[in-house]
């Protein structure tokens, strides 16, 4: 059977986001003829494999797991295949193996795994990967270049602007200042994250501040936004290439605030993790079949403007009374790779990772 590599984890703030998406990517491709192997990087950087890794039950302690996993790395065979390669093996009598990769499914949500750097050490090894390359998760994680983009070609984006922690540190006043220029509330985010992690909105000055200090414990680079009010915000996926590509129907988030927060996504009330795909959600969107396909054809729009592959999901802001149609950001690996989007197209998740692999190596 041939092998394929999920990869997830990563030193990303999303780190624990991205195993909740990896144990449901090996958990739909059980029943297939595929050989899993996982490849989880560690909270520090360190590249695991073993089976004790497949399941989610293993990682209720992360410093425990790291002891008994086997290192490894990518590498090449005597015929110039990538290989998986153990550089160690637990275990008295056994040695370190090599794995033939056949494909290989990113799933990380966040910094190096997402943003490109990890898709470009595929490319280097000559591995097929699925999902978006190298340009388009780069440009994806950016959500400063990601809005030039979509300003340089007339899609609506909300005002906005970003500062880097130097500047914050020098001169407090001036960015302050454009925050109240742009009008409260606003809504401050890191600029290089997701999950909602280090978001939130500023009634004024003094929140503002706060959110702030806090935002720099995750990105140097913070971008503050006029808040759209009411606000609703609805997602759609986006699944193909530039040359075929299908749109999901829509989903509207449920939180509790009008910005869905860290937890409202991830955690429960007792602290336990829920992951994407019980987080609460409406779908379809109850929307107008007119503003739903407006999102649809903006998505597609946006999915081939930054040349992404694979599967995407789009997000967006409206404006609940005017129904003003704002892009917020793309997820060039969503959670859960968004596939509750694709059951109402009677795709299920096995299918949709199939479709993916398909893709990427065809
Ligand atoms: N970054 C998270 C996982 C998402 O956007 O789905
Ligand atoms: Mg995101």
């Amino acid at each position: 059977s041939r092998n394929l590599v999920v990869a997830f984890g990563g030193v990303s703030p999303e780190h624990e986001v991205s195993v909740l998406t990896a144990m449901q990517v090996i958990a739909s491709l059980k029943e297939t003829n595929y050989n899993i192997i996982p490849l989880y990087i560690s909270k520090s950087g360190r590249w695991l494999t073993g089976d004790l890794l497949l399941e989610m039950e293993n990682y209720q302690d992360l410093d425990e797991l790291k002891e008994e996993a086997t290192h490894c790395t990518f590498s090449h065979d005597n015929l110039g295949q990538p290989v998986l390669l153990e550089t160690e093996k637990k275990g008295l009598f056994s040695s370190p193996e090599s794995y033939t990769i056949h494909a290989l499914i990113p799933a990380f949500h966040g910094s190096e795994g997402e943003n490109g750097a990890f898709q470009g050490t595929c490319e280097m090894y000559n591995i097929p990967y699925a999902g978006s390359n190298v340009l388009a998760s780069s440009l994806g994680m950016d959500k400063i270049k990601a809005k030039d983009i979509c300003r340089a070609h007339d899609l609506p984006i909300v005002e906005g602007f970003d500062f880097y922690e130097s500047e914050w540190v020098k001169d407090q006043q001036s960015i302050l200042k454009f925050a109240e220029q742009l009008g409260y509330p606003v809504i401050l985010k890191p600029v290089n994250l997701g999950s909602s992690i280090g978001v939130s909105r500023a009634e004024h000055k003094d929140e503002l501040i706060e959110a702030i200090e806090t935002a720099f414990r995750y990105d140097e680079n913070l971008m503050v936004e006029r808040a759209i009010s009411p606000l609703l915000e609805i997602n759609c996926s986006v699944l193909g290439t530039a040359h075929d590509l299908q749109t999901s129907v829509c989903e509207r988030p449920l939180g509790e605030d009008e910005t869905l927060s860290f937890e409202d996504k991830y955690q429960s009330d007792n602290g336990s993790q829920k992951g994407m795909a019980s987080a609460d959600r409406e779908i379809p969107a109850d929307i107008s079949d007119e503003l739903t396909q407006k999102i649809q054809s903006l998505s597609e729009k946006i999915f081939k403007l930054f040349r992404a592959s694979g599967i995407a999901r789009l997000d967006f802001l409206v404006n609940a009374d005017t129904e003003e149609l704002y892009f917020n950001e793309i997820n060039t690996i969503p959670g859960s790779f968004s596939f509750y989007l694709w059951e109402e197209s009677g795709m299920n998740m096995r299918e949709l990772m199939l479709k993916l692999i398909d893709i990427a190596t065809e």
